[in-house]
């Protein structure tokens, strides 16, 4: 039997294959074009994008010398994209975090590499409290995002019961998404901090944590935050990657200082959690003693402190609810 003939395109001729590129000139070029378009990491972002095209891991690239014709027009395209300042991470679809992939796109807030200090400080001091054989600590993730914070403790904290809390509809998409690609045992909870201050997208959660928590107050072990904390004169200076992709309600704190929500969350913190539970929650580089001061003007803290990112820079504030705590628990709802 014979093969039907492809028919033919308009004009009679076979389509055109784009012939085969060498990879080598075609991250040279993409890297010229990312730098002169303001990106902070032209090499890294021209080898990811191609890795993405090419479905490998970054570390084959030296290993390939050409690439089809019609991968490379997608690269380029890619590479277009991202000279328009569209995050590295809304085009591959996914942001590493720690141990672990997490899917990411418009309407989630990318993890960041310095909230990976925070969720390991505390992991590290939960590993480090945990009795062995002894009943899983309860951790908590307010304001989880895509989850980056509670799947990590969920997978390196063992026996551990983790709860993340988020309010924005879109991020919570991404974040059962997470959930169940990881198949670990992470609460998923539509629940706001803050009682809806600020603009807020539709479906924006109405429920208060405390109300979606109410069986976990005084009884969690730790409590970890990356809530939106940036002061509204960042506004000016915030690149175009976060300031015109990450959702705003993920960004701007409140408050003038960015501290409406942080103080929030300190506060749903002391409800939620036990007499020498653990507290880390992060800020801006310039935040350190503000941060602090939340915590030392509030009744019920101790052992306040900040600790620093890889970079040396002011970035999370830790402490621990105090043993002998007279928290008076329709006082702490009472701020949210
Ligand atoms: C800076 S992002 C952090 C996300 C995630 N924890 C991470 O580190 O990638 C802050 C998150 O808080 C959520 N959020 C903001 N206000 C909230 C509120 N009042 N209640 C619950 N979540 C809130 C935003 O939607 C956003 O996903």
């Amino acid at each position: 039997m014979s093969r039907p003939t492809p028919a033919a395109p308009p004009g009679g001729h076979p389509a055109a294959v784009a012939p085969a590129v060498g990879l080598a000139a075609q991250l040279t070029a993409a890297t010229r074009v990312l730098a002169e378009a303001g990106v902070e990491s032209p090499r890294a972002d021209a080898d990811l994008l191609a890795a993405h095209v090419l479905g490998v891991s970054r570390g084959r690239l030296p290993l390939i010398r050409e690439i089809p014709g019609e991968a490379a027009e997608r690269l380029r395209a890619l590479v277009a994209r991202r000279c328009r300042r569209v995050p590295l991470q809304h085009l591959t679809g996914e942001a590493y975090f720690r141990h672990r992939t997490l899917a990411v796109g418009p309407g989630v807030f990318v993890p960041r590499p310095e909230t990976e200090t925070v969720a390991g400080w505390a992991i590290d001091e939960l590993r480090a409290g945990a009795r062995p054989g002894g009943p899983g600590l309860v951790c908590v993730d307010l304001c989880a995002g895509s989850g980056a914070i509670a799947l990590a403790l969920a997978d390196e904290v063992p026996g551990a019961e983790v709860h993340a809390v988020e309010a924005d509809p879109a991020a919570l998409g991404y974040l059962r998404r997470n959930v169940a690609a990881a198949g670990l045992a992470v609460g998923v909870h539509a629940a706001d901090v803050l009682g809806g201050a600020g603009p807020v997208p539709d479906g924006w959660a109405e429920v208060s944590v405390l109300d979606a928590l109410a069986g976990l107050v005084g009884r969690v072990d730790a409590v970890v935050s990356n809530p939106p904390y940036l002061p509204d004169s960042d506004r000016v200076t915030v690149a175009p990657e976060v300031g015109d992709h990450d959702p705003p309600w993920a960004l701007w704190g409140g408050g003038g200082d960015g501290l409406a929500a942080p103080r929030a969350v300190a506060a749903v913190a002391a409800a939620l959690l036990r007499p020498g539970g653990l507290f880390a929650m992060e800020h801006a580089d310039g935040q350190g003693p503000a941060a602090r001061a939340l915590l030392v003007g509030t009744r019920g803290w101790s052992e306040v402190a900040t600790r620093r990112d890889l970079a040396g820079r002011d970035r999370f504030v830790t402490a621990r609810l105090e043993v002998s705590a007279d928290r008076a628990e329709g006082a702490i709802r009472g701020k949210q």
